[in-house]
């Protein structure tokens, strides 16, 4: 099913991209990136036997065997060195995403875009991406009032940044609103505001009301 999500991921495919979905579950995002021209070869892959049979079933439906490879296999060890040019990892957790990476710079080096939608942790993964040397920016996506970051990353800066919008504002006021609760509860407890954790949550809560008032 494609949704805003999805979308906002296709939307920094490069046209006629050599894709691979890392992580591919039901294979949606490989059929659109194929249906939608974006792509013209998809690798689909998944580490489960289970979500890769499903992917394979609706390639076959979709009439797409011929662009999309469906593979077994974890992480980036199901592509050969310069095979694709882009790497989606989606629907996964940002430490998750970070191991893949981390796990096959052979592959990494012959990559020109990684487009990355950590589920959470996604600071951890734009850190990565910063010690690797790789620039990156974050685009939003709300689906059924839930707000997801699509981070997309590449060696050279992009030549066009998204732009700040309701939905960046949407999303401040949601991580401001869980922060309050958080600290809320921490207070109740005499040691627990004595931590450097609490000292750091309400450092960013600070930094996070002062960007939102700039956004
Ligand atoms: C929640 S689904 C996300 C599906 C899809 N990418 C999306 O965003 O809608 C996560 C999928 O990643 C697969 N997965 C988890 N760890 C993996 C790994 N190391 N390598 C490849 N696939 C993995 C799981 O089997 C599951 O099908």
């Amino acid at each position: 099913m494609i949704d805003s999500r999805i979308s906002a991921i296709i939307n920094f495919v490069p046209e006629n991209s050599r894709v691979a979905d890392i992580g591919a579950d039901h294979g949606y995002l490989a059929i659109e990136l194929a249906q939608s021209g974006r792509a013209s070869f998809v690798v689909a892959s998944d580490k489960n036997q289970g979500p890769l049979d499903a992917a394979k079933k609706n390639i076959a439906a979709a009439g797409l065997q011929n662009i999309i490879e469906a593979r077994l296999g974890d992480g980036l060890q199901v592509l050969r060195e310069g095979e694709v040019d882009t790497i989606c990892i989606a629907g996964m957790g940002g430490a998750l995403i970070v191991e893949i990476l981390a796990a096959a710079p052979e592959i990494l080096a012959g990559t020109e875009n990684l487009i990355l939608q950590p589920m959470n942790a996604s600071d951890k993964v734009r850190a990565w991406l910063s010690a690797n040397d790789l620039f990156h920016q974050t685009a939003l996506a709300e689906v059924a009032g839930i707000i997801y970051e699509i981070i997309s990353a590449a060696k050279i800066p992009a030549t066009s940044t998204p732009k700040s919008s309701a939905l960046a504002e949407k999303f401040t006021a949601q991580k401001i609103s869980k922060l309050e609760k958080i600290l809320a509860e921490m207070s109740k407890s005499t040691a627990a505001v004595q931590t450097p954790k609490f000292a750091q949550l309400q450092a960013e809560l600070v930094r996070l009301k002062d960007s939102l008032k700039q956004q």
